[in-house]
C-alpha cells in the first residue's frame, strides 16, 4: 500500500454502512441547531463559489461527527479525504495527504486532537493561507519552498476540544458541539436503520433500544445489528419487543443502556471509594481501565444522565446511581450516634 493510501484510509467498514449512513442534511435526524447553521454556511460558500470555512465538529464518541462530514463534502459537490491525528506522525504525512487535494475537497481528519505538534504547525498556514512550507534538499543545502494548495476545508473532529492547541483551535471558522440524542430521535434513527437493513421491527422493539442506547446513534445501530442476529435465528427475523428485551438481557445492556463498564466504574466509586469524591487516576486503576476511556466514552453519558458528578476533588456517585443500583448512600440511613 503507498503512504498516501495508508494516511488516508477509507472507512473500514462494508458496503452496508455506507447506504446505513445518511448522505444529505435533509436525512440526517436531530442535532437540529447546527444542522440549520450548516445549511446556511453552505448555502452561502456555493452561492460565493468559494468553499467551506474550516469546521471543528466535537462531543462524544458516535454522536456522527464523520457522518455529518461525508454530508458536508456530499452537500458541497466535493470529494472527502479522510484521516486521522495518530495516524500523521510527520509533516511529510500531512504534506503528502494535503499535495492530492483538489480544489474545495473535504479533508476530514479524526481525533484531530492527537496530531503531533510538528504536524499542527505545518497545518496553520495550509487551513490560513492554503500554502505549505516544505524543507527541500539536506543539511547545509537545505532550504524552504512554499507550494500553493488548492482551497480545501478542513474538518477535524474530536472527543475533546479542551485538549486543542488555542492557535489550532482558532483556525476553524465553524466550531460545533454535537449533542446526545433524545428517545425520539434515537427511534427514528433505529427505524430508518431498519428499512435499510430490511428487518421488521415493532414500535414497542423501537423505543425498547432508542431507551437503552445511551443517546447514541452508534449504539442503537449497534444493538439492532445484534438484536437482529437474534431474531433471526429465534424469532423468524422479526423484531418483536419481547425479543429485543431477552436480547438486551444477555447483552448485559440494562434498562438505562449502562453496560459491564459503566457499572464498574458507579461500583467502583460507591464500593472501594465510599461514593466518592475519588481522583479519576486511582479510580480507573481499582476498575482497570484506562484513564482516557472513561473520560471520553463513559463519564460524558453518567454525567448527562446525572449519576456522577466532577467535583475539585474528584469523582462523586450521586444518590440516582444509588437508587438504580439498588444499594443505599453511607449516611443516607442515620447509624452514627
Ligand atoms: N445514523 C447514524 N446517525 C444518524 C443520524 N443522525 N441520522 C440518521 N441516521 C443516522
Amino acid at each position: 500500500m503507498s503512504d498516501e493510501a495508508r494516511l488516508l484510509s477509507a472507512e473500514a467498514n462494508g458496503e452496508e454502512e455506507e447506504s446505513l449512513r445518511p448522505a444529505t442534511l435533509e436525512e440526517y435526524i436531530g442535532q437540529d441547531a447546527l444542522k440549520e447553521n450548516l445549511r446556511i454556511f453552505i448555502q452561502a460558500a456555493l452561492q460565493r463559489n468559494e468553499s467551506l470555512d474550516h469546521v471543528l465538529l466535537y462531543g462524544p464518541p458516535g454522536l456522527g461527527k464523520t457522518t455529518l462530514s461525508y454530508i458536508l463534502a456530499h452537500e458541497m459537490h466535493t470529494n472527502i479525504r479522510t484521516a486521522s491525528g495518530p495516524s500523521i506522525e510527520k509533516p511529510g504525512d500531512l504534506a503528502a495527504i494535503l499535495s492530492i487535494l483538489e480544489p474545495g475537497d473535504v479533508l476530514f481528519i479524526d481525533e484531530i486532537h492527537r496530531l503531533p505538534k510538528v504536524v499542527e504547525e505545518v497545518l496553520y498556514p495550509a487551513m490560513e493561507d492554503f500554502c505549505i512550507d516544505v524543507i527541500v534538499g539536506k543539511e547545509a543545502g537545505s532550504r524552504s519552498v512554499r507550494l500553493d494548495l488548492p482551497p480545501f476545508t478542513l474538518v477535524g473532529a474530536t472527543t475533546r476540544a479542551g485538549d486543542l492547541s488555542s492557535p489550532l483551535r482558532d483556525r476553524f471558522g465553524i466550531v460545533s458541539k454535537l449533542e446526545y440524542y433524545n428517545h425520539d430521535q434515537l427511534a427514528s434513527i433505529v427505524r430508518r436503520t431498519a428499512r435499510v437493513l430490511g428487518v421488521v421491527i415493532e414500535e414497542p422493539a423501537v423505543y425498547e433500544i432508542a431507551r437503552r442506547s445511551r443517546g447514541t446513534p452508534r449504539i442503537a445501530n449497534r444493538l439492532l445489528r445484534r438484536i437482529r442476529d437474534f431474531a433471526q435465528v429465534l424469532n423468524h427475523g422479526v423484531i418483536s419487543e419481547s425479543v429485543a428485551k431477552d436480547a438486551l438481557e444477555r447483552l448485559h445492556v440494562d434498562s438505562l443502556g449502562l453496560d459491564e463498564v459503566d457499572l464498574r466504574y458507579l461500583r467502583g466509586i460507591i464500593e472501594r471509594f465510599r461514593g466518592g469524591p475519588v481522583g479519576l487516576e486511582a479510580l480507573a486503576n481499582s476498575i482497570s481501565e484506562e484513564t482516557t476511556t472513561l473520560e471520553d466514552v463513559y463519564e460524558p453519558y453518567l454525567i448527562q444522565i446525572g449519576f456522577v458528578n466532577r467535583t475539585s476533588r474528584g469523582r462523586v456517585a450521586t444518590e440516582k446511581a444509588y437508587q438504580h443500583l439498588g444499594m443505599s448512600r453511607p449516611g443516607s440511613q442515620t447509624t452514627l450516634f
